[in-house]
């Protein structure tokens, strides 16, 4: 079979950073477009700069949109991946460079060179991808396949706001757009990715086995896990890499329920949420691929050799 190629737009983020490194040890990936969310923009653009110098890849890195498209959040995710995006571990600067072109701009271009062969993974606030299809809404006919992380489809959420997940909610104007525009997509959520969390013990049996990859890991991931410790969050958690797994491999999904999802874009408590319309109430076009459990094994299993640990 051969390897998917994917072009990832990203935030990192620890668990972004997890996820690039899956991407790199399973994929071709065509490049990185960056935008702001879990930190600022400079911050995620030097992260990911850090990522393909660890990969020692020439993987293209374009920086995007440093805000959302309307309102500014009201908070970033620095308290779970550190001001820096990466546990402030102190790196020395990298010396992956960035490439002169906008992101949403190569997401065109690329996907235009490839027409029916890139997979789109998206890890952030999709404030890129929405600026790209509003530049050009013809984008969706040219992608093989869109997987989204993001929403909370039960209303858990891990936001301020209750039933918000930090994706959709840094800016929901974005996911409206992508959610309303793709005619298809699967969506990885962070109730899922909560199912899906490794047990810890585990987790350091591989970090301990792997090479400078689990090494680079196990460091960066020591403030998130942290903070999901005294948010009582059970396991290793690792939304974007749940993503990526079924980016990489569409066989691991055990079982999904096709449905709409809208975003809410007021709301005084729910702006941000993602509302799925689980019975077809409304009659709407059931857009989103709603992931409801994957294969955990072979998650595990990418992750392992991601890390250099088999
Ligand atoms: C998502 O939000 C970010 O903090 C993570 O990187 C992930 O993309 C999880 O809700
Ligand atoms: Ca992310």
């Amino acid at each position: 079979m051969s390897k998917p190629q994917l072009l990832i737009d990203t935030d990192p983020g620890v668990d972004d950073a997890l996820a690039i490194l899956m991407a790199h040890a399973h994929a071709d990936v065509l490049g990185l477009s960056v935008a702001a969310g879990n930190v600022g923009l400079t911050h995620t653009v030097r992260n990911a700069r850090k990522l393909v110098d660890l990969v020692g890849a020439s993987t293209p890195i374009f920086a995007g949109c440093p805000s959302p498209l309307v309102r500014l959040p009201e908070e970033d995710a620095a308290f779970v991946h550190g001001r820096d995006g990466l546990g402030d571990v102190g790196f020395p600067e990298p010396t992956a460079t960035v490439t002169d072109e906008h992101a949403a701009l190569a997401l065109l271009r690329l996907t235009r060179e490839r027409p029916g062969e890139v997979t789109l993974v998206a890890l952030a606030p999709l404030t890129n991808l929405a600026l790209a299809l509003k530049l050009d809404p013809t984008l969706p006919q040219r992608v093989k396949r869109l997987v989204v992380m993001g929403g909370a489809v039960t209303g858990h959420g891990n936001t301020g706001r209750v039933p918000a997940e930090f994706n959709v909610g840094f800016d929901p104007e974005a996911a409206h757009i992508v959610f309303e525009g793709f005619p298809d997509f699967d969506l990885v959520d962070w109730e899922l990715t909560l199912r899906h969390a490794f047990d810890e013990a585990e987790f350091d049996r591989w970090l301990a086995m792997g090479d400078r990859r689990a090494a680079f890991f196990g460091r960066v991931y020591q403030v998130a896990r942290e903070t999901n410790r005294q948010r009582e969050r059970h396991g290793i958690i690792a939304a974007d890499a749940l993503a990526m797994a079924v980016a990489i491999d569409p066989a691991m999904i055990v079982r999904s329920e096709r449905r709409h999802v809208g975003v809410e874009l007021d709301g005084r408590l729910t702006r941000g949420a993602t509302v799925v319309d689980w019975g077809n109430r409304l009659k709407l076009p059931a857009r989103a691929n709603v992931v409801m459990e994957l294969d955990h094994a072979r998650f595990g299993a990418m992750v392992r050799k991601a890390l250099g640990a088999q």
